[in-house]
C-alpha cells in the first residue's frame, strides 16, 4: 500500500525532472490517451476541471479566478491531445468561448497522431439559443459542432448552420442523451474527447457513466459562499471510485489525474 507521498507514478521521479519545469513535450506525454487497442480506437471521455479547496468550481461566475498559469498550461496541452472539446452552453456564454487555435508547439505532435491543426468544440445544447455571430461559429478552424437532440427547434438549427456550424443529434426530445453523444462523436472519427464542463454538464456524465478520466486541478484557494461544485445535479446511487493515476504540482496548485477504476 502507497502511503503519503511519493503518490504516483509519474511524481516518484529522481531525475533532473523532479527539480525543473517541464516542457510541454513532457506535458503531453504525461497526459497520452490511451493506445488504441487491436480493434482500433475506443472513445476515451476526459474531463478538466478546477475546484478551490472548498469545492469551488467558480468565482464570480467564471473559473478564471481560481486558476493559474501552471493550470492554463495544462489546460492547453489537453486541448492540444484531443480531437474535439465537449462544453455546455452556459460554459460556452459565461466565459465568452473563442474556437480552438493551432499551436506551433503541437503542431507535429498532432499530425503525426493524425489529428487536425486543432480540435473542434463541441457545444452541447437543448435552446441553440447561442450567438451564431461570434468567432467560434463564423471563423473556427474546423467546424463548430452543436450537440443536441431531435426536438430542437428548427429556426434555431437553420440558424447554426447558416452560421457554418455542424448540428448532430444525440437525444430524442430536446436533451443530449451523454452516451449517444459520444458514439456520435465517434462516428464523426472524434475518439480522443476532452469535456471541459460546466458543472451541470459534467454531473450527467458521470450519472451516465461516460466519464473515463479527471484531470482535476486542486486550486489552493478558499472562497465560502454558494459556487457550483465541478459536477451537479442528481446524485448518482453509488459513488462512483476513481484511481489517481498522477499527480503534479506548482504553486501550491495539484494537478490530479484520476481514472475510473
Ligand atoms: N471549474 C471549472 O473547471 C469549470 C469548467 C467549466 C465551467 N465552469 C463554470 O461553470 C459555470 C457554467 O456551468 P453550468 O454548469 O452552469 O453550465 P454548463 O454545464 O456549462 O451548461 C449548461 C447548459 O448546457 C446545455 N446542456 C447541458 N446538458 C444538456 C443536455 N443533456 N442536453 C442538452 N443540453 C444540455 C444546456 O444548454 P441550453 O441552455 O443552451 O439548452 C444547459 O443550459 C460557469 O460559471 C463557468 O465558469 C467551471
Amino acid at each position: 500500500m502507497r502511503r503519503l507521498f511519493p503518490v504516483t507514478d509519474v511524481t516518484d521521479v529522481t531525475d533532473d525532472t523532479a527539480a525543473r519545469e517541464w516542457s510541454l513535450a513532457e506535458l503531453a506525454a504525461a497526459y497520452a490517451y490511451p493506445e488504441p487497442g487491436p480493434d482500433g480506437r475506443e472513445p476515451w471521455l476526459r474531463a478538466n476541471m478546477v475546484s478551490t479547496l472548498d469545492g469551488a468550481a467558480q468565482h464570480d461566475g467564471r473559473s478564471q479566478p481560481i486558476s493559474c498559469p501552471a493550470d492554463m498550461r495544462i489546460f492547453g496541452t489537453l486541448r492540444a491531445l484531443a480531437d474535439v472539446v465537449v462544453v455546455g452552453a452556459q460554459t460556452v456564454r459565461q466565459e465568452g468561448y473563442r474556437p480552438s487555435r493551432a499551436r506551433a508547439e503541437f503542431a507535429a505532435a498532432r499530425e503525426a497522431a493524425g489529428q487536425g491543426p486543432a480540435p473542434a468544440i463541441a457545444v452541447v445544447t437543448a435552446s441553440l439559443d447561442l450567438d451564431f455571430s461570434l468567432p467560434l461559429f463564423t471563423s473556427p478552424l474546423v467546424p463548430t459542432l452543436l450537440l443536441t437532440g431531435a426536438g430542437a427547434a428548427p429556426d434555431r438549427v437553420a440558424a447554426a448552420e447558416r452560421a457554418g456550424a455542424r448540428v448532430v443529434t444525440a437525444g430524442e426530445g430536446e436533451a443530449v442523451d451523454p452516451a449517444r453523444a459520444v458514439r456520435a462523436l465517434a462516428d464523426l472519427g472524434h475518439t480522443r474527447l476532452l469535456t471541459e464542463g460546466g458543472p451541470r454538464l459534467l454531473g450527467q456524465l458521470v450519472a451516465a457513466g461516460v466519464l473515463d478520466e479527471l484531470c482535476l486541478t486542486v486550486s489552493p484557494m478558499l472562497t465560502a459562499g454558494d459556487a457550483q461544485r465541478i459536477a451537479g445535479g442528481p446524485s448518482v446511487t453509488l459513488p462512483r471510485r476513481f484511481a489517481l493515476k498522477s499527480m503534479l504540482e506548482e504553486d501550491g496548485f495539484l494537478f490530479t489525474r484520476y481514472q475510473r477504476s
